[in-house]
């Protein structure tokens, strides 16, 4: 264990007496091993490490400094829960490439008056009117799927979770809709490329990342202006159900609205975070189920009657087996926080391991084997976080499982897919998610309908 100081500390705002920092023990290693090994192979580093220390420890990570790592569902959920002006989104975060008006910017009082906007276009209430413009998207996509031969998943699933998060945010397909197609993906690579690299002051011109970046933004500003300008001149603006008009329509408890650049930064949130995660995560459902064939052949006789259990159970055990998202961090406000038995200075950063705690064998009996059936009748433990937790958990979660839960029924309602015996797809990392090395290859046959063969 790493004592920060043995005396008191003393607030100097309060001059109450604080509890002395105990930092949970930190390995031994020099300060640049630790950061290249967090930076190369953090998944690998960070499961050795909470194996030989304990599911607390301490570690220097590039980027976020002196960061206490957690591994342990009580502290976890502990840290999730803590009052957010204790605790607020670790620094630095994606609101570097999304916008100060991004909630992924926002603390404290800030940031829950902005969930309280955010949240109800989100709600689990509000999906079923989502689920219909999902298996449009997904016909669509794979009206064009080749038979008998591999391909990756991935950007097909890239293509439906992106044009289905753009309509349910925008509404209609149109002109402006094609452009964000367009400007969005290559967007989205580079974002999470330089994220966590040092922001430098200026841009460097159009070559460099940061100047790709800066014209990809002025390029999004000019098409959501008009979209907005465009729904404010609506005549049915007061019936439009989709989240920009949502958001427009709604207003703080002070009957203020979000001004036109919050709601840009915003709006670019959703499409940004609302996309590749989902994608990613279908890209490992078809990596898994193609190699589970006794999984597989069951979810796709369910697909055909109006039941969804199992899938659901598959979605939970795909997001355990293979989360995309590595962590969930918070930065530490409060001059001194208490978390299980230690003391976390003001400064530091926590960050919840959700892959270690997801292969934890205490929460999951034989974490190594793929079994949607632990979930089968059963709720997540607080050991299944893979959209983090507490006031900063997931907006977007309900949308994702729905999102994913139709996606896969269509497929299966239209394909078979092909067994494999070869090893399981690698974990590549593209800046923000974890995507399967080879793209979640499959090999599809279209199955006859009743209604394609009339
Ligand atoms: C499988 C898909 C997804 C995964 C795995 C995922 C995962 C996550 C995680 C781990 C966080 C951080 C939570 C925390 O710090 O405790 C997060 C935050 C967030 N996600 Fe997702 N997400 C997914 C889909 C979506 C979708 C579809 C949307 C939008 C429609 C979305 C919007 C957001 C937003 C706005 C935040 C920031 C919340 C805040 O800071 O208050 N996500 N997500």
């Amino acid at each position: 264990m790493s004592e920060l100081s043995e005396a008191p500390a003393v607030d100097q705002g309060t001059t109450a007496t604080l509890p002395a920092a105990k930092l949970p023990p930190e390995p031994r290693i020099p300060k640049v091993i630790q950061g290249i090994g967090f930076s190369v192979a953090r998944r690998k580093l960070v499961a050795k490490m909470a194996r030989r220390y304990g599911k607390v420890f301490t570690l220097n990570v590039p980027v976020f400094g002196r960061s206490v790592i957690v591994a342990d569902p009580q502290v976890a959920r502990q840290l999730f829960t803590a009052s957010s002006d204790d605790v607020g989104n670790i620094q630095p975060n994606l609101s570097r490439i999304l916008g100060p008006g991004s909630v992924f910017a926002l603390d404290g009082s800030e940031h829950r008056r902005r969930r309280r906007l955010l949240a109800p276009p989100f709600h689990g209430k509000s999906m079923a009117k989502y689920e219909k413009i999902i298996e449009e998207e997904t016909l669509r996509e794979t009206a064009n799927w080749v038979e008998g031969e591999e391909f990756p998943t991935l950007e097909p699933m890239m293509r439906i979770t992106l044009n289905a998060i753009l309509r349910a945010v925008f509404g209609a397909d149109g002109e402006e809709l094609d452009a964000l197609r367009r400007l969005l993906p290559p967007w989205v690579v580079v974002g999470s490329r330089v994220v966590s690299l040092p922001m430098p002051s200026r841009t460097y011109g159009r070559y460099t990342p940061w100047g790709r970046l800066a014209s990809a933004r002025r390029e999004y500003d000019r098409i959501v202006n008009k979209l907005i300008d465009d729904a404010k001149a609506d005549p049915n603006f007061d019936d439009r159900t989709d989240v920009l008009t949502l958001l427009m329509r709604s207003t703080y408890e002070d009957g203020s609205g979000m001004s036109r650049a919050d709601l840009g930064d915003e709006l670019l949130t959703l499409l940004a975070a609302g996309h590749e995660t989902t994608a990613s995560t279908l890209a490992w459902a078809f990596e898994r189920l193609r190699r589970h064939p006794g999984v597989l052949s069951a979810v796709a006789e369910e697909a055909d009657t109006d039941g969804n259990e199992l899938r659901q159970a598959t979605i939970l055990e795909v997001q355990r087996s293979r989360p995309v998202i590595e962590f969930a961090g918070r930065h530490v406000y409060a001059s001194a926080l208490e978390l299980g038995e230690w003391v976390i200075p003001k400064g530091f950063s926590v960050i919840v391991s959700i892959s270690v705690l997801h292969d934890d064998p205490d929460a999951f009996e034989h974490p190594e084997r793929f079994d949607p059936q632990r979930f089968v009748g059963a709720k997540p433990s607080a050991s299944w976080v893979p959209f983090g937790g507490g006031t900063r958990r997931c907006v977007g979660a309900a949308f994702a499982n729905m999102e994913m839960d139709v996606v896969l029924r269509t497929v299966l309602r239209h394909f078979t897919v092909e067994t494999t015996s070869a090893p399981g797809e690698k974990f590549h990392f593209r800046g923000v998610a974890y995507t399967p090395k080879d793209g979640g290859r499959i090999v599809v046959r279209r199955r006859v309908c009743a209604e394609d063969a009339q």
